[in-house]
């Protein structure tokens, strides 16, 4: 065990040498941003000599979520294969340390990954590395939600257009599958299931993809759920789904489920109340009959 240890010491002594005694800093240490915005990406060295990375310079790298690597910045200029409409270094001394900033001027989707700043050696060997995840920001794109009887499998359906102004759909009290389906958003979406307003179940069980370079999230779950008529009125059943950043509302997609008799509960609202509270007593009677 002590060998390996000293090998592993000695080859990272030969390997690291003197030039070890540069430490990177990089601000900020993570990003979300949306398309569009310009970002500023700080590394410091803590050595605020330039003549010490015109031989051993730093660069900024990208690696997308695919692993490709693109060079952006070598020293204190642009990497020849480097977007110039898109990227601007700025280096500049400072009283204790050496700071390169990366300008990106227009956040795209490609730029979802992570941004590396390395210190390399004479010969292009990283001596030391700091990334910074970066996170292009997209809300959820579309939620959805399924309800099925379970004894009939009539099966209602909804999507967040149709929210707003959906048709209220008459059920049989009984038990129903909820199942809730939400995409589209980079990070991963939370996803609440709420009957008549007060949350059932939250889940982040999450699936990742991609479109193009642009990672995709994907949920779903389904949940058992019984209603009973005893309201007498409309219950509703929504889902929600949202990345918890302020500047993203949740979406939501909803029905409307009437479990009550029919129209005589709506149209001669005295005369529904009544029909139910009989069949509710009707149905306990039963109940206590069995
Ligand atoms: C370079 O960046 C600009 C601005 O973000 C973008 O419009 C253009 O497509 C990029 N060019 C290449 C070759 O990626
Ligand atoms: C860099 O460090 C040296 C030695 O500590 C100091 O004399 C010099 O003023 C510093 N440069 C700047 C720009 O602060
Ligand atoms: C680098 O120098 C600047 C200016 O003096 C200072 O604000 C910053 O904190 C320094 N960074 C580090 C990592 O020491
Ligand atoms: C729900 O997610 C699972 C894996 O997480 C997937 O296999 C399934 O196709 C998804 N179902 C729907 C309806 O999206």
């Amino acid at each position: 065990m002590t060998a390996v240890f000293s090998i592993l010491f000695l080859m990272t002594f030969l390997k690291f040498g003197l030039a070890a005694d540069i430490v990177l800093t990089v601000n900020p240490t993570q990003v979300e941003a949306m398309r569009h915005d310009a970002v500023v990406l700080d590394c410091q060295a803590n050595k605020n000599n330039s003549v010490e990375f015109i031989s051993k310079p730093v660069i900024w790298k990208h690696v997308a979520n695919d692993g490709t690597i693109h060079k952006i910045t070598i020293g204190f200029n642009l990497d020849e294969g480097a977007n110039k409409t898109k990227y601007e270094i700025d280096h500049r001394e400072a009283e204790t340390n050496y700071s390169f900033k990366l300008k990106i001027l227009r956040v795209g989707d490609e730029d979802d990954g992570k941004y590396i700043c390395e210190h390399k050696d004479a010969n292009l060997i990283t001596l030391s590395s700091v990334e910074v995840p970066f996170t292009v920001l997209n809300p959820v794109e579309k939620v959805r939600i399924e309800v099925v009887t379970v004894v009939t499998c009539d099966r209602m359906c909804s999507d967040s257009q149709i929210m707003a102004n959906s048709d209220i759909n008459t059920v049989k009290e009984g038990e129903f599958e909820v199942t809730c389906t939400a995409e589209g958003s980079n990070p991963s979406p939370q996803m609440t299931l709420k009957v008549n307003d007060d949350v059932q179940y939250s889940d982040t069980t999450i699936e990742k993809s991609f479109v193009g370079n642009r990672p995709y999230y994907k949920g779903n779950f389904t949940k058992r759920l019984s209603f009973s008529a005893y309201k007498c009125g409309i219950q509703t059943v929504e889902c929600s789904a949202g990345i918890p950043r302020k500047q993203f509302p949740d979406k939501s997609a909803g029905l409307k489920l009437k479990d009550c008799l029919d129209s005589a509960a709506v149209v001669v609202k005295p005369l529904g109340i009544l029909l139910c509270i009989l069949l509710a007593l009707f149905v306990r009677r039963i109940s206590s009959d069995l």
